[in-house]
């Protein structure tokens, strides 16, 4: 063919192309909870986040299994902002592409990301409409006091498509109280004494920070690097407050100065206000104990003041990828069901907990709270036996946190969050332990989920009857909202290791936990069917080995610090 012929076809194809829209992202149906209130008004103005493709995902995986690979050459030499930055950061081609896109259609893109990932336009509704394919509704629930605006189907013009990984909020519906307490949580008015250790005389025990010493041989001595840092995120409008704090560490840790207390950083206007009335349990469980538990080690809580969780998690990674020095652990207590986020939006985030791993900081997440069935119990969810993944628990790039409860053995709880991702496949780290779990699961099995899919979560911790302080009160409460910053707490406190004998901190754990199981008491007794449906109901039991309830078991300190230093 000639070349001005094959100019001409070239041309032909472009011209065809362009304006063409390519559908991205749908849904059958309004998830639960959610009504339309009709379409949005067409005039009103609205501002979306649009994800830019990064040039390298594939190389900065691969980096990050072997950075964090035990026996690599470069095993945990974890990388700079800047390394990071040069596998996220879009192409040219890609920032080319949507430049082109958005002066042809009148929009000033603004980037909103350190690493350049995420641009913010506005636009009114109905120019949103024409250009992504969507027809945007404003949705109520009856638990959020704002309504949403939304659309069920967002479609990328094609000259975006491989350029452009997400557009929110376009497809993602998440729900509203993320908070990983389940709903029997207590708040017991009454004071109560201090335990000094586990009272294993009660069925469940009450669970103290001397209590979680005593079990898994944690050290009560102080951390005493100042370079190490544990992050609390929180979020829905969740505050610490610090007098709670005090009282705690003067009931329960006595041992160590009642003036330790946490630095506060804000993202979206995020706060924390210091009337105890703001109080919330959620914050208030998270910061006492990664205070009780990582003694003495640098606090910070993150206050994000973001319209939803989604978009809560982004400003999290986007913030961290701002950070020269960033945590070296950061602990979330809060997770939805994976589908309400959509696989668009599910993967950029976990990608986000690649890049943050890849830094040298372990991500730590609450594993959720509804045993095989989503993120909370709800009578709805008893009607079938599909089993319905939490995210962000269910991402690979992430240490997913169950609960336990008991001593006489330690048993998995009956809400524990645990199963298998539909959007992420079995990672390396864990194929021969999932493949070992499967072994133990009946051919016949009445529950429905895949069998390809990442398996979380990897670890658990004691998760009920937590002692807690919460706006002068003392009272239990339980949730993988406890196990996860007692597991962070842990962490932190072999960082400090680490750090005093001039070696990496452990940044991102799965590879470097999973070649380690003799770090972990096995937990071969539960069935995660959660609270509200009936015990009867199909869910996991937990096996010899890994399984989807307890993950590798709980852990063995002075094991899993000698595997660290090692
Ligand atoms: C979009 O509008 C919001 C207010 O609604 C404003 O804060 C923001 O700066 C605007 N962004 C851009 C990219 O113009
Ligand atoms: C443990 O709990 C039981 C029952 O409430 C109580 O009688 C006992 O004093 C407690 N033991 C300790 C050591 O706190
Ligand atoms: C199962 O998980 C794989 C990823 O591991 C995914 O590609 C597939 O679509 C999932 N299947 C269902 C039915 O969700
Ligand atoms: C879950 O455990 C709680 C506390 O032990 C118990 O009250 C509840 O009946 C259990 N639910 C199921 C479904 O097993």
């Amino acid at each position: 063919m000639a070349l001005r012929s094959l100019l001409a076809l070239l041309s032909l194809v472009a011209a065809a192309s362009a304006g063409t829209l390519v559908l991205h992202e749908n849904r059958a149906a309004v998830p639960g909870g959610f009504v339309s209130q009709g379409p949005a008004t067409a005039s009103d103005i609205i501002s979306l986040r649009v994800a830019l493709a990064s040039n390298n995902v594939a190389g900065l995986e691969a980096k990050l299994t072997s950075l964090s690979t035990p026996g690599s050459s470069e095993f945990r030499q974890w990388l700079s902002m800047d390394e990071v930055k040069a596998f996220v950061a879009p192409s040219s081609e890609t920032i080319s592409a949507f430049n082109a896109f958005a002066s042809a259609n009148n929009l000033k893109p603004t980037v909103i990301s350190p690493n350049g990932d995420w641009v913010s336009i506005n636009l009114t509704v109905s120019q949103a409409n024409e250009l992504f394919g969507a027809q945007f509704e404003v949705f109520s629930h009856p638990d959020l006091t704002n309504t949403i605006t939304r659309t069920l189907s967002v479609s990328l013009p094609s000259e975006l498509v491989g350029h452009v990984d997400v557009v929110h909020p376009t497809t993602a519906f998440i729900q509203p109280n993320v908070r990983l307490l389940p709903a029997a949580s207590t708040i017991q008015v009454e004071k109560r004494a201090p335990a000094a250790s586990c009272n294993t005389t009660l069925p469940s025990g009450v669970i103290t920070p001397a209590c979680l010493q005593a079990l898994y041989g944690i050290p009560t001595t102080p951390a005493t690097q100042s370079t190490n840092a544990l992050l609390v995120t929180a979020y829905e409008d969740e505050f610490a407050e610090e007098a709670d704090l005090k009282e705690f560490l003067q009931l329960l840790r006595p041992d160590i100065p009642d003036t330790e207390t946490f630095t506060l950083l804000s993202t979206e206007g995020g706060t924390n206000p210091q009337n105890l009335d703001d109080a919330g349990t959620e914050a208030s469980l998270d910061i006492q104990y990664t205070a009780g538990i990582a003694t003495e080690v640098p606090l910070q809580f993150l206050s994000d003041g973001g319209e939803d969780f989604a978009t809560s998690l982004l400003d999290t990674t986007t913030f961290l990828d701002g950070v020269a020095s960033p945590p070296t652990v950061m602990t979330t207590s809060y997770g939805d069901s994976e589908a309400d986020f959509g696989l668009s939006m599910a993967t950029k985030v976990c990608n986000g907990y690649m890049a943050l791993g890849s830094r040298g900081i372990s991500v730590v997440f609450a594993s959720g709270d509804g045993g095989v069935r989503g993120n909370h119990d709800t009578t709805s969810v008893c009607k079938d036996n599909t089993f319905v993944p939490v995210f962000p628990a269910a991402c690979p790039y992430l240490t997913s946190v169950g609960s336990t409860q008991g001593f006489g053995p330690e048993v998995a709880v009956n809400f524990t969050g645990g199963g298998f991702s539909n959007f992420f496949p079995t990672p390396s780290y864990q194929t021969t332990q999932v493949a070992g779990f499967l072994e133990t699961v009946p051919t016949n099995f009445a529950g429905t989920f895949n069998k390809t899919g990442r398996g979380y979560p990897d670890v658990s911790v004691q998760g009920w009857n937590f002692e807690v302080v919460v706006a002068g009160e003392t009272g239990l409460v339980g949730g993988t909202s406890a196990s996860s910053p007692s597991f962070a707490g842990i962490i932190a406190l072999i960082n400090d290791q680490l750090i005093a004998a001039g070696k990496p901190v452990l940044g991102f754990l799965n590879p470097f936990l999973y070649a380690n199981p003799t770090a972990f008491t096995d937990i071969t007794i539960g069935h995660n069917s959660g609270f509200v449906c009936p015990a009867s109901s199909v869910a996991f039991d937990a096996a010899v080995g890994w399984d989807p309830l307890t993950g590798s078991g709980t852990p063995l300190f002075p094991e899993l610090l000698a595997a660290a230093l090692a």
